[in-house]
């Protein structure tokens, strides 16, 4: 018969690895989620396609590419609450398990992973920082000497 004390060690190595693991945070603490290099980048490729420029395309009148637009109350609810991501249509919608209200829809063929549901979900909680951006009114503005 083998001896099977092989596990021994291992388990203890894991445990210890366990805890001195870096990042192993969840909450209020972690990093400030960044809107223009995290936040951004999943609206743009999970969103935009029925929420972005393309008005032929566009659904529910809501555009997610325009600030504006974005914070704007959709009824007497707000899509984005800025500190409260369970009151923000937005992160509801990416996080429902109601599959008829989930965002992207089903027949869009794709879904957000519990990552980037995060990401949304720390942004809003941390204020919903959205920085004004490139386009839009950037005029050289001129003084005079
Ligand atoms: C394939 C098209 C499509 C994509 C992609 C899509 N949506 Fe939608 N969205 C819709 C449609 C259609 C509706 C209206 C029906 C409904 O409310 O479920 C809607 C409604 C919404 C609403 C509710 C608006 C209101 O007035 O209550 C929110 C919020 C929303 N989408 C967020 C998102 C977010 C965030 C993403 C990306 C993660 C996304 N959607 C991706 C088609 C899309």
């Amino acid at each position: 018969m083998k001896a099977r004390r092989l596990f021994t060690v291992p388990l203890a190595l894991l445990v210890a690895a366990w805890i001195g693991a870096p990042g192993a945070s969840t909450g209020q603490s972690e990093e400030k989620v960044d809107y223009l290099t995290q936040v951004k980048p999943i609206l743009e490729g999970f969103c935009y396609e029925c929420h972005g420029e393309d008005r032929t395309r566009r659904e529910a009148n809501l555009r997610l590419d325009i600030k504006e637009k974005a914070f704007a109350d959709l009824g007497g609810y707000p899509n984005i609450a800025p500190g409260d991501p369970d009151d923000s249509e937005l992160y509801i919608r990416v996080s429902t398990e109601f599959a008829e209200m989930r965002m992207p829809p089903y027949e869009a063929g794709t879904q957000l992973n519990d990552e980037q549901v995060e990401t949304i979900r720390l942004w809003i909680l941390q204020g919903a920082e959205w920085p004004e951006e490139e386009g839009g009114e950037e005029e050289e503005v001129e003084t005079d000497g």
